[in-house]
């Protein structure tokens, strides 16, 4: 099996790709995406190539690529919205051109649990046929959404092709360093007007068995991959070591979209509803299909803050 992997150097495709060299189906790995990457994999073929690039075609066809695995977008926020916009949206679009112009078989493609989107009346768990809601002005969800309905509208047009949509909620473990886990850092962390929402987290090691069932299985449709059980957000700023603090929002979102646009802090204001309402989703139909997690939130975000610098307060 001959698998393509766009955005391989980033942090769940390092983590697929370890997994994939353990296993003997796996004959190939054409990985994608900017930077310069030196690596220790033996099957990584590893390009750099823009994913909007319309080359990207002519890299699966010289491979004989089976599989597609995408997983290239800007996760980490930029002030470039156009920028952002492009890469997520029109670079999904070439994939899927590419794709559909070499007559894949299968396509795995990315989304996420942020589209369903933070709001008060989420239900207690959000399932795969809850409404994709998305957020009203953050760049992830809007871009997350409109790719699920490319991806969706492929589907109906070739109908020839597999396609899987895994939507994984925040991921953690040893090897992460994207900025929601930095949030973890500050010494303080706000309940935003006294709200205390469920959290859900995803072990790396957990979401790499997931991606390499759906890639050796012919396994189609869309499914949450989340791990076991929740944990609630002031247990988490405690056992982080942190202090939370209840505030109000008419202060936080202020304060935090100031030191945005000023470019003080890496944290858009919008992620503070991610913080203030639920958005904890289902892993039933993934477990159907197969997909067991091993770590529990709470043993994922213990696992990821021993590994990391972020002191935990001896008690
Ligand atoms: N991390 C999470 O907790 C989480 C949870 C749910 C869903 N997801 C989704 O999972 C996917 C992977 O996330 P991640 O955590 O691995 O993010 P990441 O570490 O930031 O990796 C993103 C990858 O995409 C590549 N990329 C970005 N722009 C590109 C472009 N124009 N052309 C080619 N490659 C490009 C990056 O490499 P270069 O910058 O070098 O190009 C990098 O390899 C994303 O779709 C993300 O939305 C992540």
């Amino acid at each position: 099996m001959k698998i393509a992997i766009t955005g391989a150097a980033g942090y769940f495709g390092r983590k697929i790709i370890e997994r994939l060299e353990e296993n003997n189906e796996c004959e190939l790995i054409v990985g994608i995406s900017r930077r310069n990457f030196k690596h220790p994999f033996k099957k990584l073929q590893y390009h750099q190539m823009d994913v909007r690039d319309k080359k990207l075609k002519d890299l699966f066809q010289k491979y004989d690529v089976d599989i597609v695995v995408h997983l290239a977008f800007v996760l980490n926020p930029t002030h470039d919205r156009e920028e952002m916009r492009d890469i997520n949206v029109n670079g999904a679009k070439n994939v899927l051109n590419a794709c559909k112009e070499i007559g894949i078989e299968k396509i795995i493609m990315t989304s996420s649990t942020m589209v369903y989107g933070a709001w008060p009346d989420n239900p207690k768990f959000l399932t795969e046929e809850s409404p994709l809601r998305g957020h009203p002005t953050y760049y992830y969800n809007q871009d997350k959404v409109k790719v699920e309905k490319l991806c969706k509208q492929f589907m109906e047009e070739n109908p020839e092709i597999k396609m899987a949509i895994l939507r994984p909620c925040l991921v953690l473990g040893p090897t992460v360093d994207h900025f929601y886990a930095r949030l973890l850092n500050w010494p303080v962390l706000p309940l935003v007007d006294g709200e205390n929402p469920d959290m859900q987290f995803l072990h790396e090691d957990d979401l790499a068995r997931a991606y390499e069932l759906f890639i050796m299985n012919d396994i189609e449709g869309i499914f949450n991959i989340v791990g076991e059980g929740t944990m609630k957000w002031k247990e988490v700023i405690e056992t982080a070591g942190k202090r939370a603090v209840k505030l109000p929002g008419k202060l936080l979102y202020p304060l935090l979209s100031l030191s945005w646009h000023l470019r003080l802090m890496q944290f858009p204001p919008q992620i503070l509803d991610f913080i203030k309402y639920r958005w904890v989703a289902s892993g039933e139909k993934a477990k159907k299909a197969g997909f067991k997690p091993e770590y529990s939130t709470k043993e994922t975000l213990l696992d990821f803050l021993e590994n990391n610098k972020i002191v935990r307060r001896k008690s």
